[in-house]
């Protein structure tokens, strides 16, 4: 794994303020680590108004053949870490005489494959590429309905993740998760791994009888005597929202359609934190239409869920780190809630089109968020936005080709050199734009027929750009001009009409940090009715030239380092380490070995590796927390510490080091 370019995705994880950078240049780093298996393909589209792009992250052929549904029977084997069973994928024909259906696979065991009558056939398996893993071709014949295939996952699957109890909050009983975004799904999941191809999905899973099995599917609220649960996903949805959960789960209702699992010591306060997701969904459909998946229900992981939250249709993964007792960063639950339309609904085509999936996703959670908390509340989110946005174009420089909505990344670019917040903050600010262009009532009803026009495909930029000089410029030049489309969907930088969030989102806090900079005691500052975005825009911007005295008279004052929001424990720690805070070390410590957020580890591992001293703080905390990570995180920590280079004998289990010992068995996940 030591080469593994996946690892690299942290690269480009310069600030905490980035929100998942790890994912989106994760989605980079697999671009231009392959040759594009599609790439000699002239693929027409697939239904109606499918644009014809290439998807170069899959070896599937679509257009011959697609799966439209699949059947799963899988056995969750928590001694040997392993996924058994079979996979039953109903074929829709697109070329009459297609004479093979090609999957993809990554790190499986294929077993055997029979065709619907019962006759076995051989397979192949393709060479192995990079990251992208095998492709499994499988003969059919002219009237085959359907393929079965019995397959095992590797333990060290890197859509999986398997936790000892006492990586949970309850200690007691062992946890499952999976993440199939963006290309995981083939790692348990013999299929064709493209946003492209939609299918519905049913599933059989037998897990050990104490605990409960969750699916992005219709779910069970209690669980069953026998460990037999059984599942059913009737719209269609992309493979990478396939997904699944085992543990010592509790279920918790919050409205008609809404609720909450968790394990039992997390349940209550999840449920607390979670109380407005009822009226989001309310607001939501009010906004821009019927919700079309029937619940929409929350599941609590773990604390090593790598991500803030993953929108798996019907239930949202979540991370415990959201839970911060005052409803503060509920936001997340807005953004996955919203992804029931832009992404679940609407899905981008390919990876490189994720500002169709997730800039959406950030102008409808905003949205939301201002119908429940008004405007100056998502006017902060927008300014926290933009600051990020500012950082990102920062980083990459306002020509990189990184800062395009539209991502073209081919072979000859360097994979370590991709983006992060682009996707989020400029597609944002690109839909806030032509809101403030052309008013929000027109905005609102053209969003709403979009969804509506589009649902259950795929969406294109191209595509995208064509529908809405259709539907909305329609041949009006001048508006044509001020919005500037092009400019902001296939150009770096970002455009001059951006409309920009209220120069006041943060008047108050802005003054308290002149006046702070002018002296007046940290004690002394006016932080009446601040709350948690109030505190992140304070932390952001204090002064460069602070000393780790004024860390420390700043601590004393407003309790840093003891607070219980993460967001704001990141902010802190990342100047406590810049400035070299000693205080804030055990709190450090504590957090880097009691979550594993990629959002969180990466700026805070990355800042303790600008020194030495801290590097060697930083790889003695790692060595505890390492074997607690999530394979992704393992993989972005090992580079930014340069765990390989530096302890690379230690990795060998026969060295019978420590490190060797406490190294977790997901070693070559990637
Ligand atoms: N779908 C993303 C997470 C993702 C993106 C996973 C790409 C893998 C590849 C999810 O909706 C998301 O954006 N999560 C954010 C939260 C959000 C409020 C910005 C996160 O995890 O921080
Ligand atoms: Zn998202």
């Amino acid at each position: 794994m030591h080469s593994d370019p996946l690892s690299r995705l942290v690269l480009e994880l310069r600030r905490g303020a980035h929100r998942v950078p790890a994912a989106a240049l994760l989605l980079l780093t697999l671009f231009s680590a392959c040759a594009g298996p599609g790439d000699d393909s002239s693929e027409a589209g697939i239904g109606d108004s499918t644009p014809a792009v290439v998807d170069s992250q899959s070896f599937a052929r679509p257009d011959q053949v697609a799966v439209r549904e699949l059947a799963l029977d899988l056995d969750v084997d928590f001694d040997n870490r392993r996924l058994e069973g079979t996979a039953s994928l109903h074929l829709d024909r697109r070329a009459p005489n297609a004479q093979e259906l090609v999957l993809d696979t990554r790190q499986l065991e294929i077993r055997k494959v029979t065709l619907g009558d019962g006759q076995e056939v051989d397979f192949t398996l393709g060479e192995e590429v990079p990251l992208l893993g095998q492709s499994l071709t499988i003969p059919i014949q002219p009237d085959t309905e359907v393929v079965h295939v019995e397959y095992a996952t590797s333990p060290d699957a890197i859509a999986l993740q398997w936790l000892e109890p006492e990586q949970t909050a309850g200690g007691e009983h062992p946890f499952l998760f999976t993440q199939s975004q963006p290309t995981f799904a083939r790692t348990w999941i013999p299929l064709q791994d493209t946003p492209q191809v939609r299918l519905t999905y049913k599933a059989t899973v037998r897990v050990p009888a104490e605990l409960l099995a969750l699916m992005s599917a219709s779910n069970p609220q209690q669980r069953s005597s026998d460990g037999i649960y059984r599942f059913e996903m009737p719209q269609a949805i992309p493979s990478y929202l396939i997904a699944l959960a085992v543990g010592d789960l509790s279920f918790q209702s919050l409205g008609e359609h809404t609720g909450v699992y968790a394990e039992p010591p997390v349940l209550e306060a999840a449920a607390w934190e979670f109380d407005d997701t009822e009226a989001m969904l309310t607001r939501a459909e009010k906004l821009y239409g019927s919700y079309r998946w029937e619940r929409f229900d929350i599941l609590v992981l773990p604390p090593s869920f790598p991500f803030g939250g993953m929108e798996n249709p019907r239930l949202t993964f979540a991370t415990p780190t959201i839970i911060a007792g005052d409803r503060s960063l509920v936001t997340l639950v807005a953004h996955e809630l919203a992804h029931s339309w832009s992404g679940n609904l609407v899905t981008n085509a390919t990876w490189e089109d994720l500002w169709l999936n997730e800039g959406f996703t950030v102008y409808f959670e905003r949205r939301i968020m201002e119908e429940l908390e008004g405007r100056q509340y998502s006017e902060m989110l927008a300014e926290l936005g933009y600051q990020d946005l500012q950082a990102a174009l920062e980083e990459y420089g306002p020509e990189s080709s990184k800062t395009q909505l539209h991502l073209k990344v081919g072979q000859e670019d360097d994979p370590d050199e991709v983006f992060s917040d682009i996707a989020y903050e400029k597609g944002y600010f690109f839909l806030r734009t032509i809101e403030e262009t052309v008013g929000r009532e027109r905005f609102d009803n053209f969003l709403r027929t979009y969804f509506d026009r589009y649902a259950f495909q795929p969406m294109a930029s191209d595509q995208f750009v064509a529908y809405l000089r259709q539907a909305l410029v329609s041949g009006d030049d001048s508006l044509e001009e001020a919005l500037r489309i092009d400019e902001w969907v296939y150009e770096p930088g970002l455009p001059a009409n951006v409309s920009e969030p209220a120069p006041d989102a943060f008047e108050g806090v802005d003054r308290q940090l002149a006046a702070l900079a002018a002296g007046t005691a940290p004690g002394q500052i006016d932080r009446t009715g601040w709350t948690t975005h109030h505190w992140l825009h304070f932390l952001r911007n204090l002064p460069e030239d602070l000393t780790a005295d004024d860390l420390a008279r700043l601590d004393k004052a407003l309790a840093f380092t003891q607070a219980g929001n993460a967001e704001i424990k990141n902010e802190w720690l990342q100047l406590a380490i810049a400035h070299d805070y000693a205080a804030a070390y055990p709190a450090l410590e504590s957090f880097l070995t009691s979550m594993g957020r990629i959002k969180f580890l990466a700026p805070l591992y990355r800042a303790l590796a600008e020194t030495e001293e801290g590097r060697a703080r930083g790889l003695e905390i790692y060595q505890q927390a390492r074997p607690l990570y999530h394979p992704l995180a393992v993989g972005a920590v090992d580079h930014i510490l340069g765990w390989q280079q530096q302890d690379s004998a230690t990795e060998t289990p026969d060295e019978g080091t420590e490190a060797a010992e406490e190294a977790p068995p997901q070693e070559d996940a990637a």
